[in-house]
């Protein structure tokens, strides 16, 4: 696959995709709050904050792991990202559907992201500017955060993530995980309120008892 230099607005979403996508994302809380994470999908507010801490200069693409019904993704189009250099990954097969009829010419891809390198073509590793985690790692066990952190750091090197959280303070031991993360952003305008964090690798992971 090769990068094409073409910017073009995404349309808006069509308004019976913009009706069917919170039903979808509430039916999937009630079916597995955990893996979802959040009730509702990010506001305006939080995609803005999102954005606006994203980079995809110099031809680079964006990844966004855990797209849930594509707000971040519509976002980052409607803000200029062309749409081949969007790569989405989203676990939850109905999700995966919707976000493929939403975002025409985006990388659709369902599957695990703790599988990255397997799903983003071999062509783009390295030629990503931001990974966006919308996974809710606070969630996890150490074992399957360590294994995100390391298929994010396998695609883009060196680049580490953009993260958003409702806790006060970082949703993640980040030196256990051989990160260091600072808040960018903050937003009341969510349900509930949000930070955006972004984490960066710090070399080798602290070598703490499990
Ligand atoms: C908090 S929602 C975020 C949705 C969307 N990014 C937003 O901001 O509204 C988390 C999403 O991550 C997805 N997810 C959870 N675990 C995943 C995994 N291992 N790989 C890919 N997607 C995953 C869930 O299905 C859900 O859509």
């Amino acid at each position: 696959m090769s990068p094409q230099t073409d910017i073009s607005l995404h349309p808006p979403l069509p308004p019976s995709a913009r009706l069917a996508a919170p039903g979808l994302f509430f039916r999937r809380w009630i079916a597995n709050p955990l893996q979802m994470g959040s009730i509702t999908p990010s506001s305006p507010a939080l995609c803005r904050r999102v954005v606006a801490n994203s980079d995809w200069a110099n031809g680079g693409a964006v990844v966004e792991l855990g797209a849930g019904t594509g707000v971040i993704s519509n976002a980052l189009l409607a803000a200029g990202l062309p749409a081949n250099r969007l790569f989405v990954v989203e676990i939850v097969p109905a999700m995966a559907d919707h976000l493929a009829g939403t975002l025409p010419g985006a990388n659709v891809i369902c599957g695990d992201a703790g599988a990255l390198p397997d799903l983003i073509p071999a062509a783009w590793h390295g030629r990503i500017g931001t990974v966006i985690c919308g996974i809710p790692l606070v969630l996890l066990p150490h074992a399957a955060k360590q294994r995100l952190v390391d298929a994010m750091e396998a695609v883009a090197p060196g680049k580490g993530f953009l993260h958003f959280s409702y806790m006060m303070g970082s949703p993640i031991d980040a030196r256990r995980l051989g990160l260091a993360g600072r808040r960018v952003a903050w937003t009341p305008l969510n349900l509930p309120p949000a930070s955006v964090w972004r984490y960066v690798p710090t070399g080798a992971p602290a070598a703490v008892p499990t």
